[in-house]
């Protein structure tokens, strides 16, 4: 594995494996890799000829009170398992690599971008997109792997992807998770041990509203009512949202006729959770 923090040799190196028609798969990540990171890594080692990894802690996507500064690293970590899992480029440029020192231009897109978690999280999917459209136009590849963990996220990068006519497949990949079923995130770390144990309240309240549509419950309300009840049971839990959306435009449903993505947050103590299922009546 070769580690590279240059932005334009990166560049160089994807244009030359776009000319030599190589299948390169882009994991990007801010690091403080787990199996949900890694998981992405091995299905691009099955379908592609070079796997590139990029580390970058994307100060964009943070804002003025988020944990930008004490967000989880571990670059030695970081390396040895993308050194095991496969990875044939690890890309990790500073910020000044990145990010102009005063920057005028931004990818957005209000539909997508200010709901959800963009309402708690002003600016965040902007900065996101920003980030990742700058991230594939320096390494240039075939495919990009993201994780169903961030539902939004995915499905901004794809609208960003198909309406920018950018030369990029996205694949997204289900969410890996914890025996207990929470799903892994870098910012698990934050959690006390009690508050770790609160933390499957998220697992849990879906899993409910899973098994309520499957004896045939259809309304949003009725099924959001059972998320509601589940984190008030919870004293370390506060709800930031529960949403029954369409998951291809966000939009909150009424009724689950058709697959339907049932979207949360959750504050556990001081740290913000999201989780997400699909629901297919
Ligand atoms: P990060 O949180 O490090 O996640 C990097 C990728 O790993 C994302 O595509 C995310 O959805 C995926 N991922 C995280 N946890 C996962 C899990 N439990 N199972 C499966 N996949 C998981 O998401 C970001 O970084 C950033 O926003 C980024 C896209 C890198 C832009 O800065």
């Amino acid at each position: 594995m070769k580690t590279l923090s240059r932005r334009e040799e990166m560049r160089r190196l994807g244009a030359s494996f776009r000319s030599g028609k190589l299948r390169v798969g882009f994991v990007p990540t801010m690091g403080f890799l787990h199996d949900g990171h890694i998981s992405l890594m091995e299905e691009a080692k099955k379908r592609t000829d070079i796997i590139v990894v990029s580390i970058f802690v994307n100060p964009l996507q943070f804002g003025p009170s988020e944990d930008l500064a004490r967000y989880p690293r571990d670059p030695a970590g970081d390396a040895a398992k993308c050194r095991n899992a496969g990875v044939d480029y690890l890309f990790t440029p500073n910020v000044s690599e990145m990010i102009d020192e005063d920057p005028l231009v931004f990818a957005g897109m209000s539909k997508l971008t200010n709901v959800l978690c963009g309402v708690s999280r002003p600016g965040h999917f902007q900065g996101v997109a920003t980030i990742v459209l700058k991230l594939l136009n320096v390494v240039q590849p075939s495919l990009l792997y993201l994780g169903a963990k961030d539902f939004q996220q995915t499905v901004v990068i794809g609208q960003m992807v198909r309406e920018l006519f950018l030369p990029v497949k996205v694949i997204v990949r289900p969410t890996v998770r914890e025996k207990d079923g929470l799903a892994m995130s870098s910012r698990n770390s934050y959690l006390f041990p009690e508050e770790r144990k609160a933390a499957t309240v998220l697992y849990r309240a879906m899993k409910l509203v899973e098994a309520k549509l499957k004896t045939g419950e259809r309304s949003a309300e009725l099924l959001k009512a059972i998320v509601l009840r589940e984190i008030g049971n919870e004293p370390s839990a506060r709800l930031d949202y529960a949403e029954i959306v369409n998951p291809a435009t966000l939009e909150p449903l009424m009724r689950i006729e058709k697959e339907a993505r049932l979207v949360l947050a959750v504050w556990i103590g001081k740290t913000r959770l999201i989780d997400n299922l699909s629901l297919k009546p």
